[in-house]
């Protein structure tokens, strides 16, 4: 019997999960997405360009992997064909080795209008949203309303079809400054739903404890952040799934007992896409250095990320919620420059000192700094521990004091291969 591996980000996504999850894959044999929709970007790097995946799992470029779409995730449909048809001109037919859960839900055109129209009347207080329809199209799981891959095998699944949708135009009529018009979207909708029927559709959790069963080691890839998560995350400024390792057994069908290593992706400083409570986002030339030398822009959006130094109140709250067991420490790389490297240890609010991350995700909070000696030297040539730096070592030793949680892997630039394993 073999246990599910977790890979899943600490942060507020971004954390480069797509990449660990590519490097990580060969050891596995089964790679499955447990939440989530097309508002994630995993990009992988490869010597001829970048790749960005969405709703597949970050192991279809290695193969013999079989790639799953867990029970957890949504799915719009139109864009899951579109990353499939490039995958295939990149690396051949990938049918056989990319199957989608029945229970996983799908993603109307309606729902991407709902979204849409939600985020524009919020104004001000918007969540920004990816407006990719995650929101509506969880409302609807939760709601019991809504459309399963399962479902497009029923004769009659169009109808249901149609029936969501006239739901859904009824409550666009509730924004009755919101015009739209999905005949477009529609169509390729339609057209990419049976495009989609080459791949198997398969009970998904069956089939991992199955793999699990017969001793196959299997990987499960996280999307967004933990401080996305829609419990424990910055609510209301979070995404709608369960981003923590508890969204593993509920968004694949495993129990926890099967759970084995949990591998924790956090940036050597922080990034969010989006509205909400970031307290150690920085708005000066620093954040600004962070943010040109990460090239941090979204890669589902392209929008600019805010940027500021690392958050270890908001660390140590994901490593907790988690149980992560490794750590693994992304864009390390990015801070080379810098002489000096800030980490926040505490926040201070009306006076008071807090150590525990707050209910309101840190909303005006004033971080407590400490300070580091940066490395100041090149790090993406390094392959092994024992050639970086002291400083770095330093800034190492400290993240590992602080979540007593061992750094295993550390990435010093977006290739598949820069990386330093421990
Ligand atoms: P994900 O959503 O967690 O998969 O992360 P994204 O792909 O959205 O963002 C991570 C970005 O950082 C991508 O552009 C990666 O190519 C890049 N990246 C990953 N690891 C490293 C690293 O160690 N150094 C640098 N400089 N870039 C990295
Ligand atoms: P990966 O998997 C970073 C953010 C959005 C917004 C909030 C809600 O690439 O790390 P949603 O579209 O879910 O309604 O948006 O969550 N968000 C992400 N930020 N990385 C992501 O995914 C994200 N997916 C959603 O910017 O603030
Ligand atoms: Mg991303």
């Amino acid at each position: 019997m073999s246990k599910i591996d977790v890979v899943l980000g600490l942060q507020w996504g971004d954390e480069g999960k797509g990449k660990v999850v590519d490097v990580l894959a060969p050891a596995y044999k089964v790679v499955a997405r447990f939440q989530g929709g097309p508002n994630a970007g995993h990009s992988l790097v490869f010597d001829d360009g970048a790749f960005v995946l969405h709703t597949v799992p970050s192991g279809i470029f290695r193969e013999g992997t079989v790639n799953i779409i867990g029970n957890g995730v949504v799915v719009d449909p139109v864009i899951l064909s579109e990353e499939i048809r490039a995958i295939e001109q990149r690396a051949g037919s990938i049918g056989g080795r990319l199957m989608i859960s029945r229970r996983a839900h799908l993603i109307l055109p309606t729902h991407r209008m709902l979204d849409a129209a939600s985020e524009a009347a919020k104004g001000k207080s918007k969540i920004g949203s990816t407006l990719k329809g995650i929101g509506p199209a969880y409302m609807d799981k939760t709601g019991r309303n809504g459309l399963r891959f399962g479902d497009l095998e029923l004769p009659d699944w169009r109808s249901r079809y149609e029936a969501l949708k006239e739901k859904h135009i009824g409550l666009l009529s509730l924004y009755p400054d919101f015009h739209f018009d999905i005949s477009e979207y529609e169509r390729q909708w339609l057209a990419a739903v049976e495009e989609l029927r080459r791949f198997p559709f398969i009970d998904g959790e069956t089939a991992v404890n199955g793999y699990l069963d017969a001793g196959v080691p299997v990987l499960a890839e996280g999307a967004q952040g933990s401080l996305l998560d829609i419990d424990f995350g910055s609510y209301p400024f979070v995404t709608s799934s369960n981003t923590m390792a508890s969204g593993v057994c509920t968004g694949l069908g495993v129990a926890p007992s099967r759970v084995g290593r949990v591998y924790g992706i956090f940036k050597a400083y922080c990034t969010r896409v989006g509205s909400g409570p970031f307290p150690t986002e920085l708005f000066d030339a620093d954040g600004e250095k962070l943010r040109s030398v990460g090239h941090e822009f979204g890669a589902t959006t392209g929008r600019p990320r805010r940027c500021g130094w690392l958050d270890m109140v908001a660390l140590k709250y994901a490593v907790m919620m988690s149980g992560v067991t490794d750590l693994i420490l992304m864009k390390s790389d990015v801070l080379d420059e810098f002489e000096t490297v800030k980490v926040a240890t505490a926040y201070r609010k009306d006076g008071a000192v807090l150590e525990a991350f707050p209910y309101d995700g840190g909303e005006a909070v004033e971080p407590v700094y400490r300070e580091f000696a940066g490395w100041q030297c090149d790090l993406s040539g390094i392959r092994s521990f024992e050639a970086l730096p002291q400083a770095f070592k330093d800034y190492v030793a400290y993240i590992e004091g602080e979540t007593g949680c061992p750094v295993r892997m550390i990435s010093v630039g977006p290739d598949r291969d820069a990386v330093i394993v421990r």
